[in-house]
């Protein structure tokens, strides 16, 4: 089978070509973590071999000037100023060092979505018993987004965080990230985006967003290394933000019982780091603007309207995707067998996909009845021929 979408605006070939994983699996787990491109592997390897042979502290010494244009890529990506990025070593923690700098207090109103994720939600639990602060669900639309006008109808003074997740993970649905940036807006509400599936898979501006605050993942479609993420704070708002633990990284101690944050985002960082994951993370972001967001977007709708356009063909088998705007995530169910004997199955041929779970996922599953479903998710480096092998592999077991 011809890929036709590679006619495109990215060499497949080339793109796979310098990702070794293709040669060896099926990838459809980029929603996992994707397969990292030959760069990602030289900068992180790179580095720690110069650990090994020069020690640590030198050889970040001698990558200082490198380290530091990580920022600068990770704003690039996102349409943001460097001093308004924070590195971590995941999606969650930049999030939870976002959102355990809001000032939350008794009667304080949270708004959040269906699609928010599992962590958030505990996260809003816990808040919840120790401030008093209220959690309050906007409603969904028919097609799954979160409903703007309904957002924008429970906004009032006592709103003080508006949280939202950009793509879901256990639905292949896109939220209306900008729209919702539009209604929060003067609002004085803090708006926070969970972009852990959206960045590198779809081109992400902070500024077009109106967002105050947004988490994401390097390892996941943006295929960096994992263990790396990295967080957004809009600059205006520091002020506001208190982070949750202090370091000598994050303050300068200037006498015996004083202390003063740094200037920057880098207030909530901590000290310690992997250097060579972070230069990872930093090939990783320069890979993906090389190609190009847009072209990357197109690419993957197109390969996962295909999968899904050839899953629902097959008898038995169920795509319960959500959203006008559908994301390379694809959940699917096939009547009478087991989503985690399936994924075994598929992995011992060769094939990677994850199963979601109710347990990941109840805000968004619990409601459709759903427990378990095979989640597929697809790149741009995947391929037609991929998808129709894929969508064989599933007919022969449905
Ligand atoms: C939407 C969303 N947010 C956050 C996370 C957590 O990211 P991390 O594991 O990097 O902390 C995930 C992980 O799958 C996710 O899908």
């Amino acid at each position: 089978m011809s890929d036709t979408l590679s006619a495109a605006r990215i060499d497949v070939a080339q793109a796979r070509a310098l990702t070794p994983g293709c040669a060896h699996v099926l990838h459809f787990n980029n929603a996992g973590a994707a397969l990292m491109p030959q760069p990602v592997l030289d900068a992180t390897i790179g580095q720690l071999q110069r650990e090994a042979v020069m020690g640590g502290y030198e050889a970040a010494a001698h990558m200082a000037g490198a380290t530091e244009a990580v920022y600068d890529s990770v704003a690039r990506l996102i349409n943001a100023h460097r001093d308004e990025i924070a590195l971590f070593e995941g999606s969650s923690q930049a999030w939870h060092k976002a959102f355990h700098a809001v000032p939350l207090a008794k009667g304080d109103r949270v708004l959040t979505a269906s699609t928010e994720y599992s962590t958030n939600w505990l996260s809003l639990l816990r808040i919840r018993e120790r401030t008093g602060c209220t959690i309050e669900m906007v409603p969904d639309r028919p097609s799954g987004e979160v409903d703007v006008d309904a957002l924008a109808a429970m906004l009032d003074e006592r709103v003080k965080l508006v949280m939202i997740t950009h793509v879901a993970t256990s639905n292949g649905m896109v939220n209306p990230v900008e729209e919702v940036g539009r209604a929060v807006r003067g609002s004085g509400a803090l708006y926070l985006v969970d972009a852990c599936q959206s960045v590198g898979q779809l081109p992400i501006d902070v500024a077009r967003i109106g967002c105050d605050l947004l988490a994401a993942a390097g390892r996941k479609y943006l295929r960096g290394p994992r263990g790396t993420g990295f967080l957004f704070v809009r600059k205006d708002r520091l002020a506001q933000l208190e982070p949750p633990v202090i370091d000598i990284h994050a303050a300068q101690w200037t006498g015996r019982d004083t202390y003063a944050w740094r200037p920057d985002a880098r207030r909530f960082e901590t000290l310690e780091h992997s250097v060579a994951t972070r230069l990872g993370l930093g090939a990783a972001v320069d890979h993906a603007l090389g190609w190009g967001l847009e072209a990357i977007a197109e690419r993957i709708a197109g390969l996962s309207a295909g999968l899904r356009e050839r899953l629902e063909a097959i008898g038995g088998v169920r795509v319960h995707d959500r959203g006008r705007q559908r994301s390379g995530i694809v959940t699917f169910t096939v009547a009478g067998r087991s989503a985690d004997e399936l994924m075994a199955d598929l992995r011992r041929h060769g094939i990677n996909t994850t199963v979601s779970r109710i347990e990941a996922a109840r805000l968004d599953m619990e409601p459709r009845g759903l427990e378990r479903m095979v989640r597929a998710s697809v790149h741009y480096y995947n391929t037609e021929e991929e998808v129709e092998r894929f969508a064989e592999a599933i007919a022969a077991r449905a």
